[in-house]
């Protein structure tokens, strides 16, 4: 079939969109050590989670301290005796005496897998409505606890 216009434009597009990929390709070389070295940034409960958990947990679950600091009563946030205040409150976990995060394993974590749940989920924390960690946050929790829940 001798090419139309129509369809020559069509290559020509193409032709566009390629090197446009590939121009793409050759600018993210250069950046391609970013991300290495974001991985071997060791997370840390500390700098990374508490955060976290500070932001979407603590009306709940940071403790008595915590309370106190914001003028509320003991016990107040302690719901299911978790408290996530300190690296080990958290390991050890609430109520259940499921612990809340296993150093090297996400899936046995009682934390990961309340927050991972479905958001339609009975069981979902936090509870539904509340502000709660983005995707991003609970791959980074669970990067943090495979790497071996470093303090
Ligand atoms: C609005 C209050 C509220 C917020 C916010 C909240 N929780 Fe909870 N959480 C509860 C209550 C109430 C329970 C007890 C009932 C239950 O287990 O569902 C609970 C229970 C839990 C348990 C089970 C503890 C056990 O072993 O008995 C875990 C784990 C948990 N929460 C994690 C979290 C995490 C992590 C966050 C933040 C991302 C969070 N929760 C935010 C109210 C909250």
């Amino acid at each position: 079939m001798k090419p139309t216009n129509s369809s020559l434009h069509l290559i020509a597009v193409a032709c566009a969109a390629l090197s446009l990929t590939a121009g793409l390709r050759a600018a993210d070389t250069p950046a391609a050590p970013a991300p290495a070295a974001a991985d071997a940034k060791k997370l840390t409960f500390t700098a990374d989670i508490k955060p976290i958990l500070e932001k979407n947990c603590y009306v709940c679950h940071g403790g008595d301290d915590y309370a106190k600091a914001q003028g509320k009563a003991a016990g107040s946030m302690s719901k299911s005796k978790l408290t996530l205040d300190t690296y080990e409150n958290a390991l050890k976990g609430g109520r259940s005496n499921k612990p809340g995060f296993v150093p090297g394993k996400a899936a046995d974590s009682e934390i990961i897998h309340r927050i991972a749940l479905a958001p339609d989920d009975k069981q979902i924390m936090p509870p539904k409505g509340k502000p709660a960690p983005s995707a991003a946050d609970i791959k980074l929790i669970t990067d943090w606890v495979n790497s071996g829940a470093a303090k």
